[in-house]
This record gives structure tokens, sequence and C-alpha cells, in this order.
């Protein structure tokens, strides 16, 4: 097996709460995911990543760890792991954990420890400072101005009256920050790693990874959150990319990585910088295998405001983004994800297309068509690959756009009660989508229509295409096509050694668009598109009509 063979690999994401349940506790477990190997192996997958399933106490849904050694009983054991890979093994697929170490949970024993005692050896595993001085009723003043990333009204800092002294707590207070500086630290966060690694797993998914170096002046943060009206700000700067990032990555690579030849996609929220980012996923010497970029799914975050803010945007405002990375890490030799769903982000047929019984379909098979074709190592959300979309409406304004949560509804497997997701009698963590009677994994794994394929059919077949066209869907080079008819048409030439140069047109607007083609593109033939299960019968010249959320694959002629 080449050094390189997770390029080509497809990635499947499991949110393990809501993808099977067997045990009768509405809770999906790891005997739920040994279950649908085989069906996984089917729709084309090679590696899965499953969202943290270690020791927690579930306050942010197990990126909270107590134990990084322990599987969560509420999961299953250890031993299931084993059973896991040797499935996945068996099938020629692999294991992919995820990583979280940029904070635990206030329930790890190394935080009970530094919270127990000024004088505690684990007092400088967490960041702990003096308050800033008191306010007007007496009450102690955090170190800076920072906000919670997941409360942003809130204080990035969480008081401990025994002590009197805050600890540093991005996210919420019960995950502390894990204090990088401390050297004792990152042995232990290396020493968990090789504990997967040497049961098999073959790498990981690295959680927020980008901050784990604080700027260790601690500055105010720019006050910009909510207009510069509110009382905490997004500190960001000064702890995404941090100043021992770099280095800090560069000695897990040589501890651990590079022995042990793991993949690993280093979640970076927050970086867009070409020359920030090559340092991480240059294929030389590159830090990690790949990372995730937010700019895509992130089209619609406020900059200096917190993650409910919201920015209405287009089609060219995130296609923009893909161009851009496209060509950036062809050009400079990097390596890239493709992703546009998460399990914090929204359904992607909801949020770049349109939802609508009429549409949703159509879309869905757009962006997997999209996917399938780009540059790089391709991510599969849970549900993604059956077109699951967000929640009815439920709240109102952002949230409603924004929630984590419609992308962590239970999995549709069948039209039985609870989607089949756990039995009938049983009640679900969260609710299972209606629409699971219609749009489940068995009728579209079952379809048979002479037409059509099922949006998971597509998938199927997209993803087995890209894996026998790699030399152009996942290595070529992508050239932009230009586009006279605006925004909402997105086309692109993808240029294999071998199997020649590919034509990609994607229509993202639900309205029918005349699109022409520029004259230097050359269309031997139509090979597949989104309306109907055979060669699409299209002008190859010319102007080509569009039907709404219409994408068609071609050979080019030259
Ligand atoms: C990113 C994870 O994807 C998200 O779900 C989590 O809340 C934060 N990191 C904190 O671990």
């Amino acid at each position: 097996m080449s050094d390189t063979w997770w390029k080509a690999a497809v990635i499947y994401q499991i949110y393990p709460s809501s993808f099977k349940d067997t045990n009768g506790d509405g809770w999906g477990d790891l005997p739920g995911i040994i279950s649908k190997v085989d069906y996984l192996k089917n729709l084309g997958v090679d590696i899965l990543w499953i969202s943290p399933i270690y020791k927690s106490p579930q306050a942010d849904m197990g990126y909270d760890i107590a134990d990084y050694k322990l599987i969560d009983p509420i999961y299953g054991t250890n031993e299931d792991i084993d059973v896991l890979v040797a499935e996945l093994k068996k099938r020629d697929m692999k294991l992919m954990m995820d990583l979280v170490v940029n904070h635990t949970s206030n329930e790890h024993a190394w935080f009970v420890d530094s919270i127990s005692s000024k004088s505690s050896p684990k007092r400088s595993w967490y960041i702990w400072k003096d308050p800033a001085g008191s306010d007007s009723n007496g009450d102690p003043l955090p170190p800076n101005n920072w906000c919670q990333l997941l409360g942003d009204a809130n204080s990035a800092w969480t008081y401990d009256p025994e002590s009197k002294q805050f600890y540093l707590s991005l996210f919420t207070p019960e995950q502390p920050d894990l204090n990088w500086e401390t050297p004792e630290v990152r042995a232990a966060v290396h020493d968990a790693m090789r504990f997967w690694l040497d049961k098999g797993v073959c790498g990981y998914r690295m959680d927020v990874i980008n901050l784990i170096s604080k700027d260790q002046r601690f500055p105010d943060a720019p006050v910009t959150n909510d207009g510069g009206k509110a009382k905490y700000h997004p500190g960001s700067k000064w702890y995404t990319n941090g100043p021992r990032m770099h280095e800090f990555l560069r000695e897990v690579k040589r501890e651990v990585l590079a022995p042990y030849k793991a993949v690993t996609v280093g979640e970076m929220p927050g970086v867009s910088d070409p020359d920030e980012v090559l340092k991480t996923v240059h294929q030389g010497d590159g830090e990690l295998s790949m990372i995730f970029i937010f700019d895509v799914v992130d089209v619609d975050f406020v900059p200096g405001e917190g993650r409910l803010a919201l920015r209405p945007f287009k089609t060219g405002d995130w296609v923009k983004d893909v161009v851009k990375w496209q060509r950036v890490m062809w050009e400079r030799d990097g390596w890239n994800s493709v992703f546009i769903e998460n399990h914090d982000n929204p359904r992607s047929v909801s949020r770049y297309c349109d939802d609508s019984d009429e549409w949703r379909e159509k879309g869905a098979k757009l962006l997997a068509l999209m996917q399938t074709t780009l540059s790089g190592t391709i991510f599969v959300y849970q549900g993604e690959e059956i077109g699951v979309r967000n929640m009815p409406k439920y709240w109102d304004g952002v949230l409603d756009k924004k929630a984590r949560d419609h992308a962590r509804t239970p999995m549709h497997w069948d039209g039985s009660p609870h989607g089949g997701f756990c039995g009938k009698d049983v009640k679900p963590w969260m609710r299972v989508m209606d629409d699971y009677v219609t749009f489940n994994v068995d009728v579209q794994t079952n379809s048979n229509s002479d037409d059509d394929l099922s949006i998971w059919q597509y998938w199927q077949r997209g993803l087995s295409n890209r894996k026998a066209h790699a030399d152009a869907f996942v290595h070529g080079e992508f050239q932009s096509v230009d586009n006279a008819e605006g925004d909402d048409v997105f086309a692109y030439l993808k240029v294999g050694k071998e199997s020649g140069t590919w034509v990609i047109v994607l229509n993202f607007s639900g309205d029918e668009v005349q699109w022409r083609m520029p004259s230097n593109v050359k269309v031997q033939g139509w090979v597949a598109g989104n309306y109907l299960k055979g060669k699409p019968d299209k002008p190859t010249e010319g102007t080509i009509g569009l039907r709404p959320f219409e994408g068609l694959l071609g050979r080019s002629a030259a």
C-alpha cells in the first residue's frame, strides 16, 4: 500500500449518537456501526471517521473527553473497537478516530487534579490566571475580554472561587483548554494517540487543532462582537494558528504520525491564508495529511461576530473559495479535503440548493456531482448520501439557518418507526425527521427506476467514477471555465494524466439558464447528468439550456 493511499479514499463521517442504536437506549452505538459496515462498503467508503466516542459527560456531545483511552459505555467497549477494526480490515477499510486535545472535559482526571489546588502537579496542565481586578459589585473580572466560542455572550474564562483564579475554557466551562506550553501535556497527548494507533486505527481527525497555541500575553480581543456592543469578543487572532502551533504539530508528526504513517485531517477554522495553510498541508514537508478549510461552510458568517450572526450569500460567494483552494493546492503542491457537511453545519441541500420536495433530489445530486469531481480527499457526512435536509422550521431567525442540530437528527434507515434508527418502542435521543417514511436508505438503495437513479445510487456511481478516474477527479488539475452568464453556473475542467480532460457544468439556480459554452471549451459528449440515468442529450457547443439545479459531466474533445 503506498504511503498516499488515503488520497483517493472516500471518508465517511459518522455522528455516532445518531447512526444506529442496537441496545434499545435510543442512542447510537458501536455494534450499530458494525452492523452497517457492509452498507458503507457498498456505498464506496474506505475510511470511517467516527465523532468522539470516548468516556465523556457529553456536555458537548463527546467533544469533552474525560478519558482518552476508554470508550464511553453509552457507545460500547474498547473491545467493540477491536471488532470494528477487524470487520473493516476484512473489507479493506479503515477506522479514523476523533482527537480532541485543545481541551478536555472538566471531569477528566487531569482537570480534577488541576483544579484541586494551586500547588497540584497538574496545575500547569491547564491555563490558570488571576482576575484582572473586580467590578463595581466586587466580583472578579476575567483576565481578558475573550468570549466563548459556543456562547459568545459569555466570557471564555471560568472562575474557580476556591483558588480565586480563572481557567481558560474557549468552548464552554465544561471544556477547559489544555496548556500545550507544558511539555508533559504534549507527551500525554502523544501517548493517547499511540494507544489507538496500536489498536489498528489509521489516523485522526484533529478537533480545532489550530487553536492549541495561545499567545502567552493573552491580549484583549478587538471589540467587534454585536457591532462592538457586546461585553466579550472573539479573541481568535490571539489563538488561531498561534505562535507555537507549527512547532507543536511538527513534534506530533515526529513523535507519532510519521512512525505510524497515520492519516490526519486537522480541523482548522478561521484560516484562509494559503502561505499559512501550506505549512501544514504541503505534500513534501507539511505537518498533517490535510485539513478542513472552512471558507465554504463559513460563507454566511459575519467576520468578528459569533457563530450565530448571519450574512446572506450568493452561490458565487462560495464558489470563488472552491476555485481558490483547488488552484492553490494544485499550483503549490498542497493537499486538501473536499467537504460541505459535518455535524456542526446545516445540511448542504438546504444551504446551497433548495430542499423543497420539488428540488431536493436534483440539488442533492448536483452537490454530489460537484464534490465527486473536485480534487482532494472526499468526506461524505452521514445522511448526505440520501439527501437529508434541515429540520422543518422550528426556530426563528438565524438558528433556523445555522443550528448544528440540523445535521444531528437520527439516520433514516427504512420506513419502520423512528426510521429504523432504534426499536419502535424506544424513544430516540433526538426526534427522527418525519420524512424518513419515504426518504430513507432502504428505498434509495433498492430503487430500480429505468429513468433515474436515487440520490444514494447517484452518490454510489459518482464515488465509483471518481475512483475509476482518480487521475482526473482526485489528483487532476482544476481549471476554471469562464462563465459569461453570471454566478449561478459553476463550470470547470478536470485534467487527468490518463483519462484526459472532463467538463463539469453545474447550475445552482432554481431557474432555467441558457448557458453559453466558452469557445475554448470543446465537449466531445456528455456522459452523465443529474436528470436521468443515461447520457444527457444536450448540445456540445454553443448555448446549452440547463434546467433548475441541473448538472452535467462531459468529456472534453481536446
Ligand atoms: C469542533 C467540533 O466539530 C465541535 O462539534 C465542537 O463543539 C468543538 N470543536 C469543540 O470541541
